[in-house]
């Protein structure tokens, strides 16, 4: 049964579809079979790999016109394209009963088919990105480490938490991938510290360069692998594939050794009224704590807004 993994930040621009893409492109690389998903009506995942306007896109599939039909883009690694059409989709679909599972239910018929399912998601928070965490087990966000990158994170956090109570008790934050990262810049270097005191581990060892390559591969129509497959941008992405495999195992190990919970109603309304994962309450700032130590009276230069 596929791993099913949702890249999600409705923030734009912060390489939700770069990581989709070769990560999706690394899996296969390490012998797996994926799919990956095009959920969002932009296209950039269908139109950065150089795939042509399919007949049936996921657009048809989602309004029940077609079963998913996934294009083979490579040996093991399939892509189901999305299109401008989608844009009316969240419109049309509004009435739809059972409009949050409508993914979920076109997967069924061929999740056993693959190891992992990537999705990546549209920058906002509708329909589509509901129907991607209704049929996921793990979130992955991509935060890019510039300023105000955690802005909106607990609005994502927030709308996890829902769904997890409300239609996915599987659903959980797999990870958070710094991304566009540069060691030189002393802002990055703070933005992930403090990317790290938020989120814990959940944040991957592996952070993504800030690389030229990557950018230059959707105009190649390639993946980093195929493109320049020794640039650090497919090291980087190798070795985040890596850790990936490794949490998904360990998710999946853990999953199969717990016993069965009799009462699990009953969890999901202890765990709702706690934060979810171990975050530390409050405000992280984008401030460098060497920062502020050396300047302990001075105002912080920026405070992320947590709750908007
Ligand atoms: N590590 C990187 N180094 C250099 N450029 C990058 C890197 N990651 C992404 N980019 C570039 O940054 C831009 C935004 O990336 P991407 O399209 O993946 O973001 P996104 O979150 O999917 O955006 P959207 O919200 O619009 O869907 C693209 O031009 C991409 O090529
Ligand atoms: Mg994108």
């Amino acid at each position: 049964m596929a791993h099913v993994i949702s890249l999600l930040n409705h923030k734009g621009g912060v390489g939700k579809t770069t990581s989709a893409i070769n990560i999706g492109a690394g899996l296969v690389e390490l012998g797996k079979k994926v799919l990956l998903l095009d959920l969002d009506p932009q296209a950039n995942l269908t139109i950065s790999l150089g795939i042509q306007r399919q007949p049936v896109t996921i657009y048809e599939a989602l309004r029940g016109e077609s079963e998913l039909v996934p294009f083979q883009y490579k040996q093991n690694f399939d892509v189901v394209t999305s299109s401008l059409d989608l844009s009316g989709a969240e419109m049309e679909l509004v009435n739809e009963p059972g409009r949050e599972f409508l993914l979920r239910s076109l997967f069924e018929p061929i999740q056993e088919e693959y190891d992992y399912i990537i999705i990546d998601c549209p920058p906002s928070l509708g329909l589509l990105t509901l129907n991607a965490l209704t049929s996921s087990n793990f979130v992955y966000i991509p935060l890019q480490t510039e300023f105000l990158a955690l802005q909106g994170v607990a609005k994502i956090k927030q709308v996890i938490d829902k769904v997890r109570f409300r239609l996915n008790k599987k659903l959980s934050v797999g990870g958070v991938i710094a991304t566009m990262y540069d060691s030189r810049k002393v802002l990055n270097r703070d933005v992930v510290s403090t990317i790290k005191k938020y989120f814990g581990n959940r944040v991957f060892e592996t952070m993504i360069r800030n690389n030229v390559a990557l950018a230059e591969a959707p105009a190649q129509r390639m993946d980093i692998f195929s493109y320049q497959p020794k640039s650090s941008g497919a090291l980087d992405y190798l070795k985040l594939c890596k850790e990936i495999e490794q949490r998904c195992n360990a998710a999946e190990a853990a999953a199969n050794a717990a016993p069965a919970k009799p009462q699990a109603q009953k969890l999901s309304t202890v765990a709702t009224r706690q934060p979810m994962d171990s975050m530390p309450k409050g405000t992280p700032e984008l401030v460098a704590p060497r920062q502020q130590a050396a300047q302990p009276q001075a105002q912080p230069r920026q405070i992320v807004d947590l709750h908007g």
